[in-house]
């Protein structure tokens, strides 16, 4: 059994031979105990280019080679193309045959040969049936060129397996760096049990923030040492709130194969019940595969296995339904769909219209809206038009990435802040999206970059901090990167070895969150995803964080592109949905303030208190340092504050 095969694998490697495969016949050669690879050889070598392998075809050759002697099957591991059939037609590069253009394309598969070629590419013009149209839309021509299409279909995205994906995130070594930045979470762990072994000593301190002064005493006597503005009181409206999707707690992952699938099932199926609301009737990629015949405007949806642009400028999107592993291949042909086109990324859950061929093989995509709706359609929000908040006046504080420890966090900004909150009584809340510390272990050499080395410290430090915002604001903490949990997403929060450094009014959650205040939804999500989005979505930038917190909501999903610098953990469902519309986003990371609206949700990224590292200022990243933002629960108004005003 190859068990690195998957159905969707054996349809392009037996597409190479000119070959289609029914799903049934695909799943057969998997789960045979003899090699995969020796039945596809033996397959190519068999059938004739053009034609369509059922079951029982695959059962007789798979009987045929096991009556063969042992002696001939065991050097079939090492064959060669040229042993196997035809070298020049039979090769591994996905190339498709006349035939199976004609099948992805004709009208009519009682056809043959050169009449159906003829028949359905007459006045270079697609025509297809509009018999049965479910959506009652008209019929569509294309003035695609047969021999570009045939070129295009030819074209193959580079793109490895999730298996093949997962399998290299294992096999990463101990003390081998990803990239200048950052290191894998093995790595970090080795590295945080290794520090904490080497402090196991220090780590008995019973009261470790109160010898901060002792050891680091330029920052304390900056930050503690000091007459304080008295603390106004504050203005009690609200009763508390509720956390909901924190993974805290909730975590059944076991990091095998089946619980990482399990997040895009679980992804498919929930984004694709949100696509059915604005899309209407829309039908999965297995839904489509199992028809027999086509030429009817459909709505598919699925999960972007790839997208590339071929040759002849025609956009290609490849969904799949990773239930059945089952994919289906769409084409659009108009170059007014290059906008929409880019803003596509792989792994997300989208819903495209078209007219599908006549085998099912292939959807045509429409190159307009009908009804308003577009072509390509994303899960996106609605317009939100209120929110439930309460009546009366108070608000939060929105901050993130204090980065407690690096050598670069600035004392005196941060008293700023605390005097502002101290002296203002509106300010009920105080939430923090994660980059509590600076860390340990983040990236190369970091240390040498850390005035507070031990971890425990940094918490001490920032617990220590805290203590100066008064007791009765709520302080609502997520976690990011560089604090001492999972690198994966969804993030838990912090273990209690570190929480235990903060006082009562101190609340821990993980990573992303909703935060319900009296009504007013905040969606607190630290935002690794910013810089993977910006990086796949032309014209998209992380120095321009709202920009891409709007992709975020368009997609209903705060990461959807896997892979980059994101990491998912398996668990039971995809914790990193937006399951609800909140009244505001709240992230970081990025280290610069934005601030903007989206369909009526409020979008906020609250910059940093570290100012520009080493690896920043070699990649000419110039940091916000210094900046919060209040937001109104009543009205949800936000201003933005920096330091620079005080
Ligand atoms: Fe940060
Ligand atoms: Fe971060």
């Amino acid at each position: 059994m190859s068990e690195e095969f998957t159905i969707t694998d054996i349809s392009k490697k037996l597409g190479g031979f000119g070959l289609m495969v029914n799903p049934n016949a695909a799943e057969f050669i998997i789960k045979s105990d003899l090699d995969t690879n020796i039945i596809i050889d033996a397959v190519s070598d068999s059938i004739d280019s053009g034609s369509t392998i059922d079951i029982d075809t695959i059962k007789n050759i798979v009987n045929d080679i096991d009556d063969t002697p042992d002696t001939d099957k065991n050097t079939n591991d090492d064959i060669d193309k040229e042993d196997v059939g035809n070298d020049s037609d039979k090769d591994d590069s996905n190339n498709i045959s006349d035939e199976e253009l004609n099948s992805l394309l004709d009208d009519n598969t009682d056809m043959s040969g050169q009449e159906e070629l003829d028949e359905t590419f007459k006045s270079d013009t697609i025509e297809f049936s509009n018999e049965e149209d479910e959506e009652d839309e008209e019929d569509e021509s294309d003035n695609n060129n047969k021999d570009d299409l045939k070129d295009d279909l030819d074209e193959e995205p580079e793109r490895s397996t999730r298996q093949e994906e997962f399998a290299n995130e294992k096999d990463q070594e101990m003390g081998e760096f990803i990239n200048s930045e950052f290191m894998n979470p093995e790595q970090s762990l080795y590295q945080l049990e290794n520090v904490i072994e080497d402090t196991e000593e220090e780590t008995t301190i019973v009261n470790r923030k109160e010898t901060l002064d002792e050891r680091f005493p330029e920052w304390c006597d900056t930050m503690f040492n000091r007459k304080l503005p008295d603390i106004k009181p504050r203005v009690g409206v609200t009763k508390g709130y509720d956390v909901e999707g924190d993974i805290t707690g909730e975590s059944r992952g076991t990091g095998d194969f089946e619980d990482f699938r399990q997040i895009f099932k679980d992804r498919h199926d929930r984004l694709t019940k949100l696509l059915g609301k604005r899309a209407g009737n829309v039908h999965t990629v297995s839904d489509i595969n199992k028809r027999t015949h086509g030429g009817k405007n459909i709505t598919v949806v699925g999960l972007v296995w790839s997208k590339f642009v071929s040759n002849n400028g025609n956009y290609f999107i490849e969904l799949e339904d990773p239930k059945s592993n089952e994919t289906l291949r769409t084409v659009f042909t108009d170059e007014d769909m290059k906008d929409v086109f880019e803003q596509v990324v792989p792994d997300e859950v989208i819903a495209i219209r078209g007219t599908l061929s006549d085998d099912g093989g292939i959807v045509f995509g429409d190159n307009e809206f009908r009804k308003g709706r577009p072509p390509i359609m994303f899960p996106d929000i609605p317009r939100k038009r209120s929110s439930d908040g309460p009546d009366k006046t108070t608000k939060a504080a929105l901050i993130s990435d204090i980065h407690v420890g690096a050598d670069e966090f600035f004392p005196t900004y941060w008293n700023k802040f605390v005097d502002w909150v101290r002296e203002t009584p509106t300010i009920e809340y105080v939430i923090v999206a994660g980059d509590l510390v600076e860390g340990i272990g983040v990236f190369p050499d970091q240390d040498e970059e850390l005035t507070i080395v031990d971890i425990y410290d940094q918490y001490a430090m920032t617990g220590k901090m805290f203590d100066q915002l008064p007791d009765d604001v709520q302080i609502i903490t997520s976690v990011g990167n560089h604090d001492t949990v999972r690198l994966a997403e969804p993030q838990p929060t912090l273990a209690e070895e570190f929480t235990k450094y903060f006082s009562d009014n101190v609340d821990f959650v993980g990573n992303p969150v909703n935060v319900n205040i009296d009504g007013a939804n905040i969606l607190i999500y630290h935002g690794m995803s910013i810089n993977a989005l910006a990086e796949v979505v032309p014209g998209a930038d992380a120095d321009e964080p709202t920009e891409v917190m709007k992709l975020m909501l368009q997609k209903r999903h705060v990461a959807p592109v896997y892979g980059k610098n994101v990491r998912l953990a398996g668990e039971e469902k995809d914790y990193l949905i937006i399951d609800t519309v909140p009244d505001l986003l709240h992230c970081g990371h990025v280290h610069k303030y934005g601030q903007d609206k989206y369909n009526g949700v409020n979008l906020v990224n609250t910059a940093t208190w570290q100012g520009q590292t080493s690896f920043q200022k070699s990649k000419g990243i110039e940091p916000d340092v210094g900046y919060w933002a209040t937001v109104d629960l009543s009205t949800m108004d936000v201003e933005k504050y920096t330091v620079d005003d005080f």
